[in-house]
């Protein structure tokens, strides 16, 4: 990105910011209220004329003073599903909280589109933007049904309190039936949660998050403790996905990876050690060292 790019980009994120304030009424913290900000969706907002959705540059983190992220360069295109892989405590998950705005970086630069500055917003905000984010864990509320699950993640974003009456209109309710397909939760609409298996809350989750139609998703580990089945069928979801939102997945599964991948990035140290089909890094000497050496 030309220093030109980058300053036409802070003075449009600047105006940015100032009608998301004004929207969400100038709640400055997140907590309670930030889930239930009124804030406008910034649909079309991102820039990707540029060809990259997911932006970063020399980004670095450190832990008293310990660098769980290295001068870490990387970008995505829009409709990307971008595999992501590496030793433990290779700075995965510190990247992904990093994009969320969860961590803030000592220093580089993340952008959303080659306009927006990630690193001017905060966790809820980069949030609406339209940044989804699926934890390890899956994080569904297990007294409800399927259902009412995926209709308060719209009312959430939406800006409906939980306690006002809200019914979907008939575009939402489509829309949720079409997602209850795609997470395969047709089946299991009026189930409560709590009864689901663990893929199936993944499935959830995911189904969750995609109710704020996400332009990117950063998915940490969504195979773990998954069956050979539940796997196979994530693959078939994320390969749906794949062109209608942008993907990060991080992940150990290799015959996953191998399903769903185009190139793979291997982080390890904080910073990219290789990139690019999953044979090649494979492949790559420094790769079969920091997998076998350690
Ligand atoms: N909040 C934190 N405080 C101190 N150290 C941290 C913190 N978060 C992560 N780290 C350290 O940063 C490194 C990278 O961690 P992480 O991003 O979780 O790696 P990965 O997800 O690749 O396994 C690890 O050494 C971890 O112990
Ligand atoms: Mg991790």
């Amino acid at each position: 990105m030309t220093p030109d790019l980058l300053e036409q980009g802070a003075k449009r994120a600047e105006e940015h910011a100032a009608k998301l304030a004004a929207a969400q009424g100038q709640t400055e913290s997140g907590g309670r209220n930030a889930g239930f900000g009124r804030v406008a969706h910034a649909s079309g907002v991102v820039d990707v004329t540029h060809g990259r959705i997911l932006y970063l540059e020399d980004v670095n983190v450190s832990f008293d003073g310990f660098k769980a992220i290295n001068n870490l360069s990387l970008d995505i295109a829009p409709g990307e599903l971008r595999c992501i892989i590496g030793p433990n405590g290779a700075g995965k998950t510190t990247m992904m909280d990093i994009i969320t705005g969860k961590t803030r970086p000592d220093s580089g630069s993340v952008f959303f589109g080659s306009t927006i500055d990630l690193l001017r917003y905060n966790e809820p905000q980069i949030a609406q933007m339209g940044i989804g984010r699926k934890f390890q864990k899956p994080t569904v509320f297990e007294q409800l049904t399927v259902f009412e699950n995926l209709e308060l993640a719209l009312k959430t974003h939406k800006g409906v309190l939980p306690s006002v009456r809200f019914k979907l209109d008939s575009t939402q309710s489509d829309k949720l039936a079409e997602l209850l397909h795609t997470v395969h939760l047709a089946e299991s609409v009026t189930r409560s949660a709590g009864n689901l298996s663990h893929g199936q809350k993944q499935w959830l989750e995911i189904g969750m998050l995609l109710m704020q139609d996400p332009k990117l998703l950063l998915l940490d580990e969504p195979v773990a403790g998954m069956t050979d089945e539940e796997t196979a069928r994530t693959a078939e979801l994320f390969l749906t996905l794949k062109g209608k939102h942008s993907l990060l997945v991080v992940e150990h599964d290799m015959s996953f990876i191998r399903t769903i991948s185009e190139i793979v990035t291997v982080l390890c140290d904080g910073a990219v050690l290789a990139q690019g089909t999953l044979d090649q890094v494979q492949a790559d000497e420094r790769v079969i060292e920091v997998y076998l050496g350690r």
